[in-house]
């Protein structure tokens, strides 16, 4: 019987815990972050019979179990499903806020078209199962921008730029506003040329998005970096400002690509 299993990536390797075997890492992360909870049975059985065979203990150190990542709302873990594969599994905590991840789901499958959103394979109150990105194709947003930035690649930084802002302005289009692309470090990943962005549970419809207008604005003035940004890229900070204002009030392709003239017409 599969014990364990090792990929290219060895940052991925991990241990195989059948969700039959109900073995304390099942129990942990299911009912996180208590050791035990009351519906312990009925969750792990709606997963077996949605699919789900195991899931593989890796990832990071959270008090002792490991884990793709954690939030306040759920824990993310990878999961094999007898159809899909293998994939991430965002599972609501026992004490979490939100009483359901329908809507994340149902906002991550709306914003589909831009690419942004890892693709959604099935959810449920208590669960998102979607694309997995694997940290060693995928790294913080911001992490790849201050290596860029550091180092002066001036066209990698240019066509890095340039794709997350089509992306956002796609998403502004669509009427949908993530509302965490102003923090995007721990949101936004750059993945083999791609852009991801997670954690869309607070995610809105809106007449005003401001997806594009607020990633730019880190990168004007929160971004730790911005100054040396703004030297490598020679803008002119009152002709980007300017040119943001009318972006805002049409959102149209031309005050789109104003803002992109703006950025990078002196490079
Ligand atoms: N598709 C994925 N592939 C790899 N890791 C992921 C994926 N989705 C989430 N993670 C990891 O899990 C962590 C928690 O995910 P997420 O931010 O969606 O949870 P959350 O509970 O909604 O968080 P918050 O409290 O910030 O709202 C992320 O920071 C990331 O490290
Ligand atoms: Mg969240």
């Amino acid at each position: 019987m599969v014990k364990g299993l090792c990929f290219e990536d060895t940052g991925l390797d991990g241990e195989v815990h059948f969700l039959k075997s109900m073995d304390p890492y099942i129990t942990r992360v299911l009912c996180f972050p208590r050791d035990q909870c009351s519906d312990l049975h009925v969750k792990t059985s709606t997963l077996i019979n949605d699919g789900f065979v195991y899931l593989l203990e890796t990832g990071v150190d959270v008090h002792g179990l490991r884990l793709l990542g954690r939030g306040y709302t759920a824990v993310v873990t990878i999961a094999y499903h007898s159809k899909l594969g293998l994939g991430s599994l965002k599972l609501l905590r026992v004490d979490s806020r939100r009483s359901s991840l329908i809507r994340e789901a149902e906002f991550m499958k709306q914003a589909e078209p831009t690419g942004l959103p890892p693709r959604v394979y099935l959810y449920r109150d208590s669960y998102v199962f979607y694309e997995l990105l694997p940290p060693h194709e995928c790294r913080s947003f911001t992490i790849v921008l201050n290596e860029l930035v550091s180092s002066g690649k001036v066209n990698e930084l240019k066509e890095l730029l340039l794709s997350t802002l089509k992306s956002l302005h796609h998403l502004d289009c669509l009427g949908i506003d993530h509302s965490e692309i102003n923090r995007p470090g721990g949101h936004v990943f750059y993945c083999n040329g791609l852009i991801k962005v997670i954690d869309w549970e607070s995610s809105r419809l809106s007449r005003k998005p401001v997806n594009l207008t607020s990633f730019i604005s880190f990168l004007l003035y929160r971004y730790k970096y911005a100054s040396k940004l703004r030297e490598l890229l020679k803008f002119d900070l009152d002709k980007v400002i300017k040119a943001l204002r009318r972006y805002k009030t049409s959102y149209s392709l031309d005050s789109f690509n104003e803002i992109i003239e703006t950025m990078f017409s002196r490079l």
